[in-house]
């Protein structure tokens, strides 16, 4: 579906962008700048972005629809408009009337933010010349066009050619630009895919329709660390931040349960800790079924085989069903440990003590390796109350003496295994 977009000499100029003399900066000549960020007040915003929003920068915002995009944007523009700062929400999508409807369900009370419900780029630029405002939002970038180029709205020339425009915006304006991009099935209409090499800083939405947390990770940042993630929860007043993941995630545990073991995951910079379920059932027809749900399956397939290798479980006959509590996706070895644990668990019937936590690598061998960040997670746990952590031997310097807490070093499965069970 790739379509090539007429270059256009007016599309150039359009941004304010003139041609001018150009010349080689030497690089010891460049003034080092200082990193100014603007607080939105949303702080889990702000964290994902790396600590506030940097002026001249384009963010894409990207989701499935319905996930709520335009409900945090609209939140984060509610913040940013004050009395200095007018804020332009550009919205493709919906009226001014449903923009309000939701701000006061959202409480909104900005008393400089402007909503422009408009798809033609260039009326949105001369709307922008008028009121010169501080930050924009385009909800979305797939509804907006130029009809300085012929192909149709959404299409991937246009959303690149409507996109490039804007980056040129934010730079010469030095103003930071958001712009929301829907997850498309359908293959006519351009995803955010297409503009990840664009914008500076790509934000996705995760998360469930059956569950309300929403967490918001950075996959690119130019001027902050990438998978860094925000954690929300949808309330009926909008997105309220959620400051201690771990909590939320932590909250129906069952305890001294079989199958469900606590392991601590690093999200972004942040340790966030899970629980891990596992179904272990003798199988209804010859060999056992593997399913998953928020972890990937051959990871736990492999798992398995190494179980049945270097612990000596029998699991062939058997269907194993592993799921991470709370709908979140984990995709880090550091959560092996966890896994094997919890399916052991189940397959034993013998719960493991609610107050220990785990984590830690498996390699093929049955080895228990090192993981990134062991310190941070290992505090996490112990803020939240647990008093045994197993985890890689290779990790446990300087946390033998974490108050409170005991710290069990394990080099094997089989280690592990005996000091759960
Ligand atoms: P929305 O921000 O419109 O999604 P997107 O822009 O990503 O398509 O969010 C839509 C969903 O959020 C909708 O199903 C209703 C829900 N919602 C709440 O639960 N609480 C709220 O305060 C708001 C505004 C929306
Ligand atoms: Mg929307």
């Amino acid at each position: 579906m790739e379509e090539r977009a007429k270059p256009s000499p007016k599309a150039t100029t359009r941004a304010g962008f003139n041609l001018r003399e150009i010349e080689a900066i030497a690089y010891r000549e460049i003034e080092p700048q200082d990193d100014v960020r603007i607080g939105c007040g949303v702080a889990e915003f702000d964290r994902v972005l790396g600590g506030g929003i940097v002026p001249g920068t384009l963010v894409l915002i990207a989701g499935d629809p319905g996930i709520g995009k335009s409900t945090l944007l609209l939140q984060v523009a509610d913040k940013l408009s004050t009395s200095q700062n007018s804020v332009l929400y550009v919205s493709g999508e919906e009226s001014e009337r449903q923009i309000k409807l939701r701000g006061e369900r959202l409480g909104v009370a900005a008393e400089n933010l402007y909503i422009l419900p408009e798809t033609n780029l260039e009326n949105i630029f001369c709307e922008l010349d008028r009121i010169g405002p501080s930050v924009v939002i385009i909800d979305s970038i797939q509804t907006v066009f130029s009809s300085l180029i012929e192909s149709s709205p959404g299409s991937v020339g246009q959303v690149r050619e409507v996109a490039h425009q804007f980056l040129l915006l934010a730079k010469n304006r030095t103003i930071p630009i958001f712009l929301i991009g829907h997850i498309t099935k359908d293959g006519a209409i351009a995803g955010p895919k297409v503009l990840e090499h664009i914008v500076d800083t790509v934000l996705y939405f995760e998360g469930e329709r059956h569950h309300n947390h929403r967490i918001v990770r950075a996959t690119k940042n130019r001027f902050g660390a990438a998978n860094e993630v925000g954690v929300f929860e949808m309330s009926g007043s909008g997105l309220v931040g959620v400051a201690n993941p771990s909590e939320m995630f932590l909250q129906e545990r069952p305890e001294n349960v079989a199958g469900s073991v606590v392991t601590a995951c690093m999200e972004g910079t942040r340790p966030v800790l899970v629980e891990i379920q596992a179904l272990v059932s003798s199988t209804k027809y010859g060999t056992g079924k593997r399913m998953t749900q928020g972890v990937d399956q051959n990871r736990v397939a492999l798992l398995i085989a190494m179980l049945e290798k270097h612990v000596g479980l029998q699991l062939v006959g058997d269907d194993v069903f592993v799921n991470i509590a709370g709908g979140l996706e984990v995709d880090e070895p550091a959560a092996d440990l966890g896994i094997v644990a919890a399916i052991a668990s189940s397959f034993k019937n013998a719960p493991v003590d609610s107050h220990t936590a785990v984590f830690g690598e498996i390699g093929l061998t049955g080895e228990v390796r090192g993981t990134t960040q062991p310190g941070v997670r290992a505090r996490e746990a112990q803020a939240l109350g647990f008093q045994k952590i197993v985890m890689p031997a290779s990790n446990t310097a300087g946390l033998e003496r974490l108050l409170g807490v005991s710290i069990v070093g394990v080099r094997s499965v089989q280690e592990a295994m005996s000091e759960l069970f």
